[in-house]
């Protein structure tokens, strides 16, 4: 039971590790260089597909976690305060919530506001004041994700050191 939850947390830690890193250390940088024009348009096309993939992967992240930490400390919840691995874990997860509220609280939201701003100008080049929210846009959801991959490196490097705490 355990090895089995341990192998989906796995999988899906580093699906969403994965996917933050690739996101802030190669796609969002190389996009910028390529300018609004193809960053925009790549964006939209991502997020309607990333959004759930990432909500299903953070809740099963998050149930498997909780499920292993009872596991591992039958009946004895309290001694997560009180141990180096609690603490370890605590901070795991408190990281991985922080991430969850911005990317959901207000990536999702700001991305939404991106393509709302998109679609209202399809077909025709935007205005300079649509261009510049466009651009505020953006660069308030690159700012966010390199928020959060601060965060998500806290819970990788966090759960990996676990086992030898
Ligand atoms: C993006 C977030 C997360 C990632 C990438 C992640 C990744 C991992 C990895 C790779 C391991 C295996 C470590 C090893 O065996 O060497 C692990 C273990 C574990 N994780 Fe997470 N995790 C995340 C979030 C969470 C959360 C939110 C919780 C709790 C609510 C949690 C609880 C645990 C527990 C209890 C273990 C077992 C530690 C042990 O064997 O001593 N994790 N995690």
């Amino acid at each position: 039971m355990f090895d089995t939850l341990r192998m989906f947390h796995i999988l899906f830690g580093i699906f969403v590790g994965g996917t933050y890193i690739f996101m802030t250390l190669i796609l969002e940088p190389r996009l910028r260089k390529l300018g609004p024009s193809v960053q925009t348009p790549v964006m939209r096309a991502i997020t309607p597909i990333l959004t759930p993939i990432m909500a299903a992967s953070f809740t099963i992240i998050l149930g498997t976690g909780i499920a292993m930490i009872f596991l591992l400390n039958p009946g004895a919840l309290d001694t997560l305060w009180s141990t180096a691995w609690g603490w370890d874990i605590i901070i795991g997860a408190v990281a991985t919530i922080i991430v969850m509220v911005i990317g959901f609280g207000l990536i999702v939201p700001t991305g939404i506001r991106l393509d709302k701003l998109g679609r209202s100008i399809e077909g025709r080049p935007p205005s300079p004041q649509e261009a510049q929210q466009l651009h505020h846009l953006s660069e308030r959801v690159t700012k966010l994700t390199q928020t959060n991959f601060v965060f998500v490196a806290i819970a990788i490097i966090t759960m990996v050191i676990a086992r030898y705490l």
